[in-house]
Formats: C-alpha cells, sequence, structure tokens
C-alpha cells in the first residue's frame, strides 16, 4: 500500500519505516527541515533502537518531504504529530488540527478513496469532534463515505518501538464505516496478534486507559515500596510474591522514583482534565500522579539522612533519561532532582550514556563527566536512570542512594534504595 505518515517524531518514524519494511511505500511528512534531511539519508532523526538498520535496509521504500502534496500519491495518511500537555495539563491539540486542515487540503484535490488514520494520542471525541470536521471543511468530502477515518492507537515504549511494531500484543482500530475497516484491516494482516476492532472513542480510550493503568501500577508498587522501606522490607521481593498471582503478573512493578517519558504523565494529566471537563473527579488518577511527583524527593530525602547538609558537597548522578536506552529527558525524574540539588547548593556532576547533550540544554549550569567512574569520585551518588552499564562500576567504599535498584551498587559502603 501507499502511506503517508504525518509527524517524523518516533511514533511516525518507526511506524512509517515499520511498514516499509512489510512492503508497503512510504512517504514521511513533516515541517522540520532537520527531520527531513535526517530520514532522506537514512539516518533516524531519534535514537532508537534497531531503526537505522532498517532504515538503510528499506532505503528504496521512504522519502520525506515538507510538502503536503505528498499525500496525493498515497492510499492512507496516519496523522502522527505530538500531543503536548497545556499549563491546565489539557491535551493541546494545535498539531493535530492542523494536520487535518492540511490533510483536508488535499483531499479536495484527490480522486478516489483515502483513508485518514489517528494515531496520535488524543481524548475521546477527538477524531469524530474535532479532525472529522476540519477535514470535512477543507476538503468539501464527506467522513465514512468520500474518505475513511480511524482512530489506531499506537503502544511504542521508546527504546523498544521497533520491536514494539513487529510484535505488538494487539492491535485496535477504531472504525466506523466498513470500508476503513477493511483497509486498516488489510494492512495489518501481516500481524498475527489479536485485533479489535471498536468504534473511534472507544479506541481512543483504550490507549488512554492502558497508559493510566500502568502508571497506576507503578504508583501503586512505590506507595507499597514507601511503606516498606519505613518496615525494613524489600519491596521487589515483595512485588516478586505479588506478581506471580496470573490475575496480577509482575511487569510494571519496579518501585522507585517514578515514571517520566512523553506519555505516561501527559496522558494521565489529559485524562484527568477530560474527566473534569464532563463532570468527574477522578480521585485515583490524581493520587497517582501525587504518588509519582513526590517520589524523586525520596531520594534527595535519603542522601540527607547521610549528607545532612549539601551546601558545597559534590553529589554524583548517574543517569539523566527518562528511562534507560533512551536519550529523551522529556519529564525525567532526574530533572526535579537536580533543581533541587541545585536549591540545596550541591556541586553536581552528572553522567548518561546518551542523554547528556539533551540535558545540558536544560542545566548548562552543572558539571557534566566524560565517563561513569568520574561520577563514583562524588561525597555521594545518586542511581537516577538504570542503564546496564551502571552494573559494571565498582561501588565500594562510596554512598550510593538508589532510585532504580540496580543490584550492583549494593555493595557500596553505604547503600539505600528508595523502597527496599
Ligand atoms: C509508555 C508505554 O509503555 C507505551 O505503551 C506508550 O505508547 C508510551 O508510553 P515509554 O514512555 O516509552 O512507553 O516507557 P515505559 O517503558 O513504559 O516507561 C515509562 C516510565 O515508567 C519510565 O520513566 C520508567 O522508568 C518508569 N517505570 C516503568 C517505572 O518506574 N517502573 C516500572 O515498573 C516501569
Amino acid at each position: 500500500m501507499k502511506i503517508s505518515i504525518v509527524g517524523s517524531g518516533y511514533v511516525g518514524v518507526t511506524t512509517g519505516v515499520g511498514f516499509a519494511e512489510l512492503g508497503n511505500d512510504v512517504t514521511f511528512i513533516d515541517v522540520d527541515e532537520n527531520k527531513i534531511k535526517a530520514i532522506n539519508s537514512a539516518k533516524p532523526p531519534i535514537f532508537e533502537k534497531g531503526l537505522e538498520e532498517l532504515m538503510n535496509k528499506n532505503r528504496d521504500k521512504y522519502k520525506a518531504t515538507n510538502n503536503y502534496e505528498g499525500i496525493l500519491d498515497t492510499d492512507i495518511t496516519f496523522i502522527c504529530v505530538g500531543t503536548p500537555s497545556k499549563d491546565d495539563g489539557s491535551i493541546d491539540l494545535s498539531f493535530v488540527e492542523s494536520a487535518a486542515r492540511e490533510i483536508g487540503k488535499m483531499l479536495k484535490r484527490k480522486d478516489g478513496f483515502h483513508t485518514v488514520v489517528v494515531k496520535s494520542t488524543v481524548v475521546p471525541g477527538t477524531t469524530e469532534e474535532v479532525v472529522k470536521p476540519l477535514i470535512e471543511k477543507e476538503s468539501g468530502k464527506r467522513a465514512f463515505e468520500d474518505f475513511g477515518l480511524a482512530m489506531n492507537p499506537e503502544f511504542l515504549r521508546e527504546g523498544s518501538a521497533v520491536d514494539d511494531f513487529f510484535n505488538p500484543d494487539r492491535i485496535v482500530i477504531g472504525v466506523k464505516d466498513d470500508k476503513t475497516r477493511e483497509v486498516l484491516e488489510m494492512l495489518y494482516s501481516p500481524f498475527n496478534c489479536p485485533k479489535l476492532v471498536t468504534d473511534i472513542k472507544t479506541a481512543e480510550m483504550i490507549k488512554y486507559a492502558s497508559n493510566a493503568f500502568l502508571a497506576t501500577k507503578i504508583s501503586f508498587a512505590n506507595e507499597i515500596g514507601n511503606i516498606c522501606k519505613k518496615l525494613g522490607i524489600d519491596a521487589y521481593e515483595v512485588f516478586k510474591g505479588v506478581g506471580l498471582d496470573h490475575r496480577i503478573n509482575p511487569a510494571f512493578f519496579r518501585a522507585g522514583i517514578g515514571f517520566g517519558g512523553s506519555c505516561f504523565p501527559k496522558d494521565v494529566k489529559a485524562l484527568i482534565a477530560k474527566a473534569r471537563d464532563v463532570g468527574e473527579e477522578p480521585k485515583l488518577l490524581k493520587a497517582v500522579m501525587d504518588v509519582n511527583e513526590g517520589q524523586p524527593m525520596r531520594l534527595i530525602e535519603l542522601l540527607k539522612k547521610h549528607i545532612p547538609n549539601l551546601r558545597g558537597k559534590k553529589v554524583g548522578v548517574l543517569g539523566l533519561a527518562f528511562k534507560p536506552d533512551t536519550d529523551d529527558i522529556r519529564e525525567s525524574r532526574a530533572i526535579p532532582i537536580v533543581e533541587e540539588l541545585l536549591k540545596e547548593q550541591a556541586e553536581i556532576l552528572a553522567y548518561d550514556p546518551k542523554a547528556m547533550d539533551n540535558f545540558k540544554q536544560l542545566f548548562p549550569q552543572i558539571r557534566y563527566a566524560e565517563t561513569p567512574n568520574e561520577v563514583l569520585n562524588a561525597d555521594a551518588v545518586l542511581i537516577v536512570t538504570e542503564w546496564k552499564e551502571f552494573e559494571q562500576l565498582d561501588y565500594k567504599g562510596k554512598i550510593v542512594i538508589d532510585g532504580r535498584r540496580v543490584e550492583k551498587a549494593r555493595e557500596a559502603a553505604i547503600y539505600e534504595g528508595v523502597c527496599w
């Protein structure tokens, strides 16, 4: 099939390159010239494991352009633009809206049935109440008759997005008309996983409910972990026991300093805002965010238990990315931790294998180490991201406060885990 992808972030690029690998022709459309150049020279515009190899392999099956006319020669357009948070936590739909308008203008010039698929994470109702009228207005055509419209959420984790694309747990297809359903069923026919066909707003909600549940699981593990810490119990042992119950499952019970990234915090906040919009006060979701916001400060409290006055003390920070295997620092727990250390006037020496350049833009005033070993010479070390290479360091004789459970660090002279 001929596919156009609007928005070349990690979801757009991974999805597009994945579809190219499956034998489709893909056109990326983005406003960012740097991304276009990168894609056209087979360089991933983002760091994502396995993507560069796939891009090289499929070089002749995709191209990138800043011109929406790229849509004209395709059968399906995926909207994969970002949906950031506004200050009040609600979702900012401006990129989705402008994509819908531009797609609408192109559909006006295009003959034949074209399918538009929203892949961006949008609150329930958005595809039919925002995207549909904009495309209809600009194109002069009717959704579900002249053109197809669907919502197909992504469940890609950063760092393993390529693998997640090819091995999904499920594919959710939110549609209203048969023709659109058939197009998407054909596109996804190479996949063997369960495929769930729903109406459009159910598909939108499945994405939010999934992320909200995973975030809830983490905050739950953290709350139990905080109690465990007071009682001298290892939360990891506890959750090993809990996760063995097949009704519960062991994933996403890694207690620590909480969740960051471009999805969980934004999506939970957006769902809270949407709930309030319709007159529901989401008590549980609010608590999920409250627990999450409190976790990073526990690392500092534990540090101060051993070094009460941080002024002028050298504090090492191991890990800045919101999780390992990515250079992404969005909502990273390292941000509130470094802010607090700066308030305490500590001298910070930070290291991350991939995320230092991004972090430098936010915190140019702190020092960055060339190697993780340099960081270990600080008066105390905080572990903020569980990069694999941190399992190889020699922590003997050090003070280590661990927010992510790096087993090797337990050999430190003084070792504290947030929830164990
Ligand atoms: C998430 C979802 O997993 C994915 O399905 C969705 O499409 C996008 O959001 P991602 O943000 O890339 O993916 O990372 P994920 O691996 O889910 O981790 C998110 C955050 O939760 C990280 O900060 C991680 O450190 C934290 N986390 C995860 C925990 O603190 N404990 C856990 O047990 C698991």
